[in-house]
């Protein structure tokens, strides 16, 4: 049995070494050096082409080397019923909080104004005081890493709400799902946190209208998928100062074409699709796990619901 792997992000050979040191003998082959075919029970990796999973007769699993799915289901030929599984690691979900809350901390303290008084040289001008206990924050997405961000957030005294597909009991989470939840998040959200996989229903959910629902002066930080904005939305709401700024780590289009206007805003700070990298090292383990239950026919770690999308 052969893992066909597919990097993401470079670190191949840290791949490689983390995997078949916890299953000597592995016989992991790298794409495109396929060999034969057959012989490929199970793929780790990112963004397999199109179409190509078809030519692996015997494939078991395909393991998404990452948190999310898009890529997986923008493949309109993905072999049928064949079962999918996804990163869920405890050191990937920290990171991701860690990402999460320099993000809304540095909304709430004024960090993108005082950044503008150091660069003009100015000295004390009065900037309002942060009080966390007003200061709303809202997450889209309730799932690992939502909630593991709400429960990091809430020792700030922020109060902290949440939206999601199903209503959810988290503590210390006010709960809203569905359409009419989401407007009524967003109107009582002064920092959003977006951290929602990409699906049909979620590509393209901010946009002018429900922007528009937001307090004037609130932020975004968006940790899930660039194409869940509508980017000139976003920028017009910049430009007319509803919006007061946005911390992006992910866009339509990555990376962003050189000319956006993203790379240069003053109200936008820019990262590169690194909130929360898959650590091969803490990661490998549960690939390995279920690497031995695709072999064995047990049931899988981590499983999407191809139905949903995520
Ligand atoms: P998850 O555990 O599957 O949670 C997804 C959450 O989104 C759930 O609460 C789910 O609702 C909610 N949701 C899904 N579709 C919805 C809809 N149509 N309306 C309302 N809520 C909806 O996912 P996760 O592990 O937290 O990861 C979330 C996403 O983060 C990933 O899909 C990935 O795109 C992104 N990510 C980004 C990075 C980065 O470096 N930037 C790293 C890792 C992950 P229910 O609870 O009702 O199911
Ligand atoms: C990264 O974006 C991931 O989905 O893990």
């Amino acid at each position: 049995m052969a893992m066909l792997f597919k990097s993401g992000a470079g670190r191949t050979e840290w791949w490689r070494n983390e995997l078949t040191r916890l299953e000597p003998g592995l016989d992991f082959r790298v794409w495109p050096e396929i060999g034969d075919p057959t012989e490929i029970e199970f793929a780790l990796g990112w963004e397999f082409p199109p179409g190509s999973l078809h030519r692996f007769s015997n494939l078991k699993c395909l393991c998404s080397i990452g948190a999310g799915v898009d890529h997986v289901f923008r493949d309109p030929n993905l072999p049928p019923n064949l079962p999918i599984v996804r990163i869920v690691d405890p050191w990937m979900t920290n990171a991701m909080s860690e990402f999460v809350a320099l993000n809304v901390l540095r909304f709430h303290r004024y960090d993108p104004e005082y950044r503008r008084l150091q660069t003009d040289g100015i000295w004390g001008e009065e900037v309002p005081s942060p009080d966390s206990t007003t200061r709303r924050v809202g997450i889209m997405g309730l799932g690992v890493l939502g909630q593991d961000a709400a429960a990091k957030l809430i020792p700030f005294g922020f109060p902290i709400a949440g939206w999601s597909r199903r209503p959810k009991t988290v503590p210390g989470v006010e709960s809203f799902s569905g359409a009419a939840g989401l407007d009524a998040l967003l109107a009582r959200t002064d920092i959003l946190v977006m951290l929602l996989p990409l699906t049909p229903e979620t590509t393209g959910l901010l946009d002018r209208r429900r922007l528009a629902l937001m307090p004037k002066g609130a932020a975004i930080v968006n940790a899930a998928r660039g194409a869940m904005i509508v980017e000139a939305d976003l920028l017009a709401a910049l430009e007319s100062g509803h919006i007061a700024g946005a911390a992006l780590d992910v866009f339509a289009q990555e990376p962003p074409p050189k000319d956006h206007a993203f790379w240069r805003h003053p109200k936008v700070v820019l990262t590169p699709h690194i909130a929360a990298i898959t650590n091969p090292s803490t990661a490998s383990p549960q690939i390995i796990d279920n690497y031995r239950r695709a072999r064995a026919g047990q049931p899988l770690l981590n499983r999407v619901d191809p139905s949903v999308g995520y």
